[in-house]
């Protein structure tokens, strides 16, 4: 399944179909990283979808298009919970439709307390995301972490999952998060970080890196905060530097050029959107003096 440079292109409008500019852009060309645990490369951006519902043709034919257009361009990771209402059960349907499974890289969470639950809200994914291999699954704001670890290990053994990880979103659960890092051997950890929401550079990133363990990026644009600030701004003309047309993309550029960053997956449900967000996975990413100045920049808005 593929779009053509044209189709793209309709899709996509300003800043996105400038990052399109020249031949179609395939898989191969974004930017990825290794999880530290395999080796495994991922391109840098993925896709959050916490805002994927419906049932009705109307309401599933935009997340459709979003889905085909991210594949279409190389994306690849995927991040829902059962937590987000039908969003596993819109992704199973999509995806299934698509015939796009192969190349993702799905990742849900478990949100329970108690063995039995957690094992129960586990196996309900694969019916929902009509899958039998989950590639990464994580316990969701740390909620009854250690049992539902033991469940996750279990079900790695058994081949369901590839990976394992935990999540939060936000610096009162960091403290819990860092021990977690410490005492237990993780696949991945997700949490907040933007330009604006940096904590997460000061503690969780570093230990991370340390500890070998891939990181997802969660709420990269603030929950759409971010574009508030910079609304009828112009962009530096240094951005061009590492390759950025867009504020998406300084915002992402930003997240993933940390080298503890593994994969950010901004939330969209606009096909326009999703190939901006790729665009931030191509060319250069900003070193640790850029990013620096990206900071500065920001902060004196
Ligand atoms: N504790 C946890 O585990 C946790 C907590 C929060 C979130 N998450 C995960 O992280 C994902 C991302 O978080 P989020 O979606 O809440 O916040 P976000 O990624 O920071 O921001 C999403 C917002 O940005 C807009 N947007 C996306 N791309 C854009 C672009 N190129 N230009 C302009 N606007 C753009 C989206 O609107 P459009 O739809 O119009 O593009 C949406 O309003 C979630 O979907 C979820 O998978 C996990």
């Amino acid at each position: 399944m593929n779009l053509s440079r044209r189709d793209l292109l309709k899709l996509g409008a300003g800043a996105a179909a400038g990052a399109l500019a020249g031949p179609a852009r395939s898989a191969a060309e974004l930017v990825t990283r290794a999880i530290p645990s395999s080796g495994e490369r991922l391109p840098v951006v993925g896709i959050g979808t916490n805002r994927y519902r419906g049932g009705s043709e109307a309401e599933l034919a935009p997340l459709r298009e979003t889905l085909k257009t991210f594949a279409s361009a190389g994306g690849k990771v995927i991040d829902t919970a059962p937590m987000y209402g039908s969003s596993e059960v819109v992704l199973g349907q999509l995806i299934a439709g698509l015939g796009i499974r192969k190349q993702l890289f799905l990742a849900t969470k478990v949100y329970a307390s108690g063995r039995e639950s957690g094992a129960e809200e586990m196996n309900d994914s694969f019916k929902r995301l009509q899958t039998d291999r989950i590639d990464l699954i994580q316990v969701h704001n740390l909620s009854d972490t250690a049992t539902q670890l033991a469940t996750m290990r279990e079900g790695k053994r058994a081949g369901r999952y590839r990976y394992i990880g935990v999540t939060t979103s936000r610096d009162g659960q960091y403290e819990e998060m860092e021990a977690v890092l410490k005492s237990e051997a993780l696949d991945f950890v997700q949490v907040d970080y933007s330009i604006d929401n940096r904590t997460a550079a000061e503690r969780i990133l570093p230990l991370a890196l340390e500890r070998r363990v891939a990181v997802l990026v969660n709420l990269p644009f603030g929950r759409a905060r971010l574009f508030s600030s910079v609304r009828g701004k112009p962009l530096p003309a240094w951005a061009s530097e590492f390759d950025c047309t867009s504020w998406a993309q300084f915002f992402l550029k930003y997240v993933v050029g940390h080298p503890a960053v593994t994969v950010a997956i901004p939330g969209t449900r606009r096909p326009e959107h999703v190939l901006d967000n790729l665009g931030a996975a191509r060319g250069r990413l900003p070193d640790q003096a850029q990013r620096r100045k990206m900071e500065q920049f920001f902060d004196a808005l």
